[in-house]
């Protein structure tokens, strides 16, 4: 049979397809539990190829150790099935498995050419662009829809999270008006899409148009933040960037509370925001109580040190600012094991983030020359561990920071004005100017 796109899946369960579609329906608008509509499906339909896929892609787009037994039990299931698979879900497999193995780089290659000859599979579109947003991969967060958008149009269904993702690419791509005009198309036809509002919250924080995205989020909040909505409390961490900027500092904690983490969950993409909230008040002096404690606490417990560079480099921010220096060894050990390893955080460890895991421990030893030191030559090429521009933009916040406490004057004065050169607009960037001045 055929999904909904005319995509070609090795099945003859009309039913499973149904619920496939609702499953990935679920994935693209960040709305209800995809892993529980497919496992319906799969209790009927124990043999249903594109049911393990989606199931086990769904866990990987969470990018944690932790959900590694769920990615191999559905491999196994796959490879049990190998016999009855079509050629792209013999693909899609591949991709999964090259993942489970710690070839990320490998699996991104292997969505790239599955997407050249399905390019209307939505679900590898949509874990493939999630993929090259965890390597910081601008070029290809932009160049992956573009390679598929051509064999879109209008009617199909999912075409709106398609432009919402091309909203994305463009953003990290740096073509701000072009990316807010995909986003708004997106947002035309389906008004409740999380991923869309988000691209255009990324160009408002791009562009330092804080006043006004404040008013967009806070407008549009009844669309992207209702429902069963697992990326509510990522859109509320942009709205709260956005307050912060302007000075206040209390309504980006009100928000953290009520929102960012009001599911203390530890889920990894969750910790990681409250952390860069957290650290970015911290690099503030702002008080924020007890707040660490849940964050390092949970860190402490979990098995996902060395797994991938990004979150160790957030872990430490905790336990930096929770004085708790064992964990931190523990952590700075596991980042740089990581780097003997095959795989690609291995790679990605080395050229960053071994150094940007050390700067952070320094700076919570209080060692700021050597945080800035550690800083300096990797900042600029710290997109390779993945995230966005505006999550990255935490690195620079603590070089200037590490800069003015160790007392390199000059050099906290030229990070300022390069600062209130890139965002005009923004009043942190000023606030920096006269911190540097002072
Ligand atoms: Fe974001």
């Amino acid at each position: 049979m055929q999904d909904v796109r005319g995509v070609d899946a090795s099945t003859n369960n009309a039913k499973s397809l149904v619920t496939y579609e609702k499953a990935l329906r679920a994935l693209n608008s960040y709305r209800g539990d995809p892993v529980a509509i497919i496992d319906e499906a799969l209790a009927d339909d124990p043999d249903f190829v594109m049911g393990h896929v989606l199931r086990a892609e769904v866990h990987v787009t969470l990018w944690e150790n932790s959900v590694l037994p769920e990615v191999e039990s559905s491999l196994a299931r796959l490879s049990d099935l190998d016999n009855r698979m079509n050629d792209r879900e013999r693909q899609h497999t591949q991709a999964i498995k090259l993942w489970s193995k710690g070839d990320w780089n490998g699996a991104r290659g292997a969505f790239d050419r599955l997407l050249a000859d399905y390019p209307r599979d939505l679900l590898a579109l949509q874990v493939g662009h999630l993929a090259d947003f965890f390597h910081g991969d601008r070029d290809n967060l932009r160049g992956r829809v573009l390679r598929a958008l051509p064999a879109w149009t209008r009617d199909d269904p999912g075409y709106s999270f398609v432009l919402g993702m091309q909203a994305f690419g463009l953003e990290e791509s740096g073509s701000y008006a072009e990316a807010e005009e995909s986003g708004r198309r997106a947002l035309a036809i389906e008004p409740e899409d999380c991923w869309a509002h988000h691209a255009i919250a990324h160009v408002m924080e791009m562009q330092a148009r804080q006043a006004e995205g404040i008013a967009f989020m806070e407008t549009r909040q009844p669309h992207w933040s209702q429902g069963d909505n697992a990326f509510r409390f990522h859109n509320w961490w942009h709205t709260a960037l956005f307050h912060l900027d302007q000075g206040r500092g209390d309504e980006a904690l009100r928000i953290y509370d009520r929102e960012v983490r009001r599911d203390p969950e530890a889920i990894q993409v969750m910790m990681v925001d409250a952390v860069a909230l957290l650290w970015r008040l911290h690099l503030q002096s702002i008080d924020v109580g007890n707040r660490w404690d849940e964050l390092a606490d949970k860190y402490e417990k979990d098995e996902e040190g060395g797994f991938y560079a990004f979150n160790d480099m957030h872990a430490m921010m905790a336990f930096s600012a929770t004085g708790r220096t064992n964990a931190a060894a523990a952590r700075l050990r596991a980042t740089e094991g990581a780097v003997k390893q095959a795989g690609t955080n291995g790679l990605i460890s080395q050229l960053v983030g071994v150094s940007l895991v050390r700067a952070i421990e320094a700076f919570g030893r209080e060692r700021y020359a050597e945080a800035v030191d550690l800083l300096m030559p990797v900042r600029y090429r710290a997109y390779v561990f993945g995230g966005s521009h505006a999550q990255r933009d935490i690195i620079h916040r603590t070089l200037f920071e590490a800069a003015v406490r160790s007392g390199q004057q000059q050099l906290a004065v030229a990070l300022a004005n390069e600062r209130t050169e890139l965002k005009p607009t923004c009043p942190f960037s000023w606030s920096l100017r006269g911190r540097a001045a002072a």
